[in-house]
């Protein structure tokens, strides 16, 4: 089959498209035929050598697919060769075939396109769990997202809001900002223009959030602390901006807060399978209905990996970049 590897460490440039031997399903687990696979940021650190797979994971790039089932291993009980699926993958989405545990796998929501279908696991399975569970946010409450344009913030966006929060969110243009806004932000903040903790307290007459989704890190977290409403909680998905930083913690004291974080990838299969069962009942119907909607910044097809991964470095992209497989 044809996959992209990561020929050594270092830029887009060393993704290189080589044929490799198609992969058997373990037990419990089913072979897809690849119509599309997402890309991810975390796909980028892995390129860069910064996000080594974890002991047994694939070493081709790709976290998450949508495609048919082509291949059951023993034991797979919830799924027949011919569904259409959209699974979460250990690794190994780059490529025309990959294999997913079962209970990472999730029917093809309704009217929704393959190409569709493979932003949904990694993005919203990461949402899911730490705005909602981790950040346990709540209809009424207020949610701040930094990367508001991301994949992650444009599906933290849209779920928040539709939960019933009052979404804020903070991005590096104004033209991101206004994107933020279509998809349901009360108001997104232009980070190189304003000061993100002020902005929040005049928004809030200084309460503050309840609950804020930062994968930016570095300066951000005082920030965060600083316009975190009381008992509120900072969950981290990602560092972008560093993860070593010189803390005045005294307001996490006072206003009771929790700071916390998490990272999917070397979770559990239970977890994960009950993530994607808590997806399909909650979530499925928002997307089936057109509520919640994939928003997809550009796609390319398998062989021009290199150019999704320029793509999500120039930091221009607005919504998912996803590889097509033809
Ligand atoms: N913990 C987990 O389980 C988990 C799972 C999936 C993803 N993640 C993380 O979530 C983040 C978003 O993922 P994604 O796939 O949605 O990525 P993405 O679309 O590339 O988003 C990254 C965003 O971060 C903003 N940003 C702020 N500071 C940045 C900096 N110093 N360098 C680069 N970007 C910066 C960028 O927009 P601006 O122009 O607004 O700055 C961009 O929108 C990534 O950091 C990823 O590693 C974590």
């Amino acid at each position: 089959m044809k996959t992209i590897v990561i020929r050594e460490p270092g830029g887009p440039e060393v993704l290189t498209c080589q044929d490799l031997p198609t992969p058997q399903p373990p037990a419990e687990e089913v072979l897809i035929k690849v119509a599309a696979a997402g890309v991810n940021r975390p796909d980028v650190l892995q390129r860069m050598g910064l996000y080594p797979p974890p002991p047994g994971a694939s070493n081709i790039p790709g976290l998450e697919v949508a495609g048919k089932i082509v291949g059951l291993g023993e034991g797979v009980s919830q799924w027949r060769v011919g569904d259409a699926v959209t699974a979460l993958t250990a690794g190994g989405g780059y490529a025309e075939y990959a294999v997913a545990h079962e209970g990472s796998c999730m029917r093809v929501p309704k009217g929704l396109s393959m190409t569709e279908a493979a932003c949904i696991p990694e993005t919203f399975m990461t949402v899911w769990h730490n705005v909602f569970e981790r950040g346990a946010l709540k209809a009424g409450e207020s949610f701040l997202v930094h990367g508001g344009s991301s994949g992650i913030g444009s599906t933290a966006i849209q779920l928040a809001a539709h939960f019933g929060a009052r979404v804020f969110a903070t991005a590096g243009t104004d033209e991101k900002c206004a994107y933020c806004e279509t998809l349901g932000a009360e108001r997104a903040i232009n980070y190189k223009t304003q000061a993100f903790a002020e902005e929040i307290k005049n928004l809030t007459s200084k309460r503050g959030v309840d609950v804020i989704l930062d994968m930016v890190g570095g300066a951000y977290i005082q920030d965060d602390i600083a316009c975190a409403a009381e008992d509120g909680r900072i969950v981290q998905i990602a560092f972008l901006k560093g993860a070593r930083v010189q803390l005045d913690l005294m307001p996490l004291m006072l206003k009771r807060l929790t700071l916390t974080g998490s990272t999917l990838r070397p979770r559990k299969r239970e977890f994960k399978a009950r993530i994607a069962k808590e997806l399909q009942q909650k979530v499925w119907p928002l997307l089936e209905s057109g509520a919640v909607r994939i928003v997809i910044d550009k796609t390319f097809p398998l062989e021009k990996a290199a150019d999704a991964h320029r793509r999500m470095e120039s930091n221009a992209h607005m919504g998912k970049i996803v590889l097509e497989v033809s």
